[in-house]
């Protein structure tokens, strides 16, 4: 094996990679609950290649045939309905990881300095994840498929001049249709997913040249021993491999039990009326995104201006993309930081919720005036953040980890 090993290095650089990215790349040693979801957002993304794969080995890209094809998938291919099941589950799930795994970041200041960059591929991750997801929920061709779809795309044509052309140009019809399927097809299961992986690999090499943040938001590399070892560090193999599998382990537990007995999860991973066939002459009665994407519809709702409406869903996720530079705090972790980006950052996350079921529900007076103060809340959490983060007392950051 060594003399393999041996051939191969002087080729291809299989132990260095092995070396720097696992069994001598230091992290720290007191990685909590929330540093689990890196490594399922992986487990995530491979479920959904390979079942993505086989999913389309019987799928067929035509405005005729592809709700069949979904029943046929369902029903006559041996397996398809795990397959599918695995696939629309999957989706939701990748989200769920996701969204923790944000979470994680504003809660110990992981996008701060030097990690800015890290947080910048995983919001062009996010980005092209929620495309991912929006193409591939046109494929099976139901009526929710179809006329989300519509509403999502006509949000184009609020742009002055070009809007109206512009939507055709993404459509390539003057309506969602067969060429419209065939696109978003060729953009789901190819494009977008070569892109998500070329940025996955950016991020965790941009991870890996500053070292991982962790809960005391501590710098680790400030204090080694004699070999030039963390002394708060340890290797990534066989430590944190071990400690994924436990993850990796209760996640598929309960991702067993969502794909096994709620697949569809009351309508919000499967929405009812996409058991019907798309109709482009039938509007179904209420039309919502799926739930990942909710908070956003929320905010464009609460817009009562058609375009800026689409400026503030724009610019919900736009602002993510700075926020690196709007915290001054001198500290990482919220362990470390004042009451005002405590409550702040609870604010934020009450108000995306919030936001998250009012995208659900059809709109009444009393939900837009509540999805108004919503976004209002939302954006006040990132515009003042450059001055609570500087005006609140910190506590001191201890010198080592804390556990
Ligand atoms: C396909 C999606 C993604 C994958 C596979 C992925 C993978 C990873 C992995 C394996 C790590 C190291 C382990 C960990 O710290 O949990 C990590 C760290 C990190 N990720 Fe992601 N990530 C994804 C999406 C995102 C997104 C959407 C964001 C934020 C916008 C993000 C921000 C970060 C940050 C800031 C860190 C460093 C955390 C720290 O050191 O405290 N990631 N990611």
């Amino acid at each position: 094996m060594s003399k393999f090993m041996e051939w191969v290095d002087a080729r291809f650089p299989a132990t260095k990679m092995w070396e720097d990215h696992l069994s001598k790349y230091y992290a720290p040693k007191n990685f909590n609950f929330f540093y689990f979801f890196g490594s399922l957002a992986l487990l995530a993304l491979v479920n959904q290649i390979v079942t993505g794969v086989w999913l389309t080995m019987s799928y067929t890209p035509s405005a005729e045939e592809a709700f069949a094809s979904v029943e046929y998938i369902m029903r006559d291919v041996e397996y398809g309905w795990i397959l599918r099941y695995l696939h629309s589950t999957g989706a939701s799930a990748f989200f769920v990881v996701v969204y923790l795994h944000m979470f994680r970041g504003l809660l110990y200041g992981s996008y701060q300095k030097p990690r800015e960059l890290v947080w910048i591929f995983g919001m062009l991750i996010y980005l092209m994840l929620m495309a991912e997801a929006f193409m591939g929920y046109l494929l099976p061709w139901g009526q929710m498929s179809y006329w989300g779809a519509q509403v999502i795309i006509s949000l184009f044509g609020a742009i002055p001049v070009i809007g109206d052309d512009l939507t055709q140009w993404i459509r390539g019809d003057y309506l969602i249709s067969g060429i419209t399927l065939n696109r978003f097809f060729a953009l789901h299961v190819v494009a977008l997913p070569i892109v998500i992986l070329g940025l996955v690999v950016l991020h965790i090499l941009a991870l890996h040249e500053v070292g991982s943040n962790n809960p005391d938001g501590v710098d680790i590399k400030k204090k080694k021993d004699e070999n030039g070892i963390p002394l708060d560090g340890i290797a990534f193999h066989p430590y944190y491999t071990v400690k994924d599998i436990v993850g990796v382990v209760v996640f598929l537990f309960i991702f067993c039990f969502v794909v096994f007995f709620f697949p569809e999860m009351g309508g919000y991973f499967l929405e009812k009326p996409n058991f019907e066939a798309a109709n482009p002459f039938k509007t179904p009665e209420h039309i919502a995104p799926v739930w990942y994407f909710t908070p956003y519809y929320a905010i464009l709702r609460a817009v009562p201006d058609k375009l800026l409406g689409v400026i503030a869903m724009g610019a919900a996720i736009a602002v993510l993309f700075v926020l690196p530079w709007l915290d001054r705090s001198p500290v990482k972790s919220m362990r470390y930081k004042g009451w005002m980006s405590k409550v702040w950052l609870l604010i934020f996350c009450v108000s995306f919720v919030i936001l998250g079921v009012l995208g659900v529900l059809s709109p009444t007076p009393g939900r837009t005036l509540l999805s108004q103060v919503c976004t209002f809340l939302y954006f006040a959490y990132f515009i003042l953040m450059p001055f609570y983060t500087r005006l609140e007392k910190t506590k001191p950051v201890p010198e080592r980890v804390t556990g």
